[in-house]
């Protein structure tokens, strides 16, 4: 099945990420928001973006003819013939399940609908259409444009030429494409989410302060960031969300929330998004862990 026209739901970090990449790829883009002004945001977003990827030559073609495949929409009805309907709102079950819902008698029916969540379930989405076989996850990582992996999740119900599709169609966007299935994190979170709260653990035990914790993994382990730094990049109010849906799936302390996340999540101390989380990002450039 060819995948040529792509329906983007949500302008967010993720979303324009994905509209990004898939543009800059060779598809045409429309990506659909509530309001106009989210779309403005998120527009803002792929231009410097874009002209970092400009700046440094690695376009292959002109700004112009990128910009030229992508449309933002508050209508519904401008993805009616949408091929892929890859979904990046709020991680939300409910509002997830209502968005398809209400998309799914006026998308296409051959359409492939995706979702690019982190952690709901895929074949919970599913259940609000009546196209299950044509239903996968396409899971991104941030930042979008530079992160090559997306993990490509089949349902017990996902068609094996829907999900083949959905791997080549990942391929295409110019990423790596990994196949996983709908267990709660799927590969990474399931491992990256563990880790990043035993660091917090750590830190509560009294094992390192955040900057030395954060040092020891970058240079320790040559990853390019430390577990507080990445904790603050993904934003702690959505890796608390992770930690509640894992741990209800699994039940295991390893993915239960330590008490410090969510005494930063109650605070309103979400990371990097709103200058505070485990540093303070006063001055972007030079963040200084919190005394916590
Ligand atoms: N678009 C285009 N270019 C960008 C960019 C963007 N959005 N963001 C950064 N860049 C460019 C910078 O301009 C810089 O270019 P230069 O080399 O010419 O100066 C280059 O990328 C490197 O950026 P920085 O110097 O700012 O910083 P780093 O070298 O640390 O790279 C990073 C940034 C790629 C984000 C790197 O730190 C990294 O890989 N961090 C880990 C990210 C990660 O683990 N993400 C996954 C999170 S988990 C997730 O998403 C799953 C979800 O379910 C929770």
């Amino acid at each position: 099945m060819e995948l040529k026209k792509v329906g983007v739901l949500g302008c967010g970090l993720m979303g324009s990420g994905i509209a990004q990449v898939a543009a800059t790829a060779g598809f045409d883009i429309t990506v659909l928001e509530v309001e106009q002004k989210y779309l403005e945001k998120g527009f803002a977003a792929i231009e410097k973006s874009l002209a970092k990827f400009a700046e440094k030559g690695t376009l292959k073609e002109s700004l112009d003819a990128v910009r030229g495949r992508l449309k933002g929409t508050t209508n519904n009805q401008d993805l009616a013939d949408c091929d892929i309907v890859i979904e990046a709102i709020i991680e939300n079950l409910e509002a997830k399940k209502k968005m398809y819902a209400s998309l799914d008698g006026i998308v296409k029916k051959e359409a492939i609908f995706a979702s690019n969540t982190s952690s709901i379930s895929i074949t919970e989405l599913l259940t609000s259409t009546k196209r299950p076989d044509r239903f996968v996850g396409l899971h991104f990582f941030n930042p979008v444009p530079l992160m090559k992996l997306v993990e490509v999740v089949r349902t017990i119900a996902t068609s094996d030429e829907v999900y083949e599709s959905a791997y080549e169609f990942a391929k295409k966007l110019g990423k790596v494409p990994v196949r996983t299935s709908d267990k709660t994190g799927f590969i990474v979170n399931r491992l990256l989410v563990p880790y990043l709260l035993d660091a917090i653990r750590a830190y509560e035990e009294g094992v390192g302060s955040i900057e030395d914790i954060d040092i020891s993994m970058k240079l320790g382990c040559g990853y390019p960031m430390g577990p507080f730094t990445l904790l603050d990049f993904v934003g702690l109010d959505t890796t608390y969300y992770i930690t509640q849906v894992m741990f209800d799936e699994f039940k295991e302390r390893r993915f239960a929330s330590p008490p410090l996340l969510k005494r930063l999540v109650m605070a309103g101390w979400y990371g990097r998004k709103t200058g505070k989380g485990f540093y303070d990002y006063t001055d972007p450039s030079n963040p200084k862990a919190n005394k916590l």
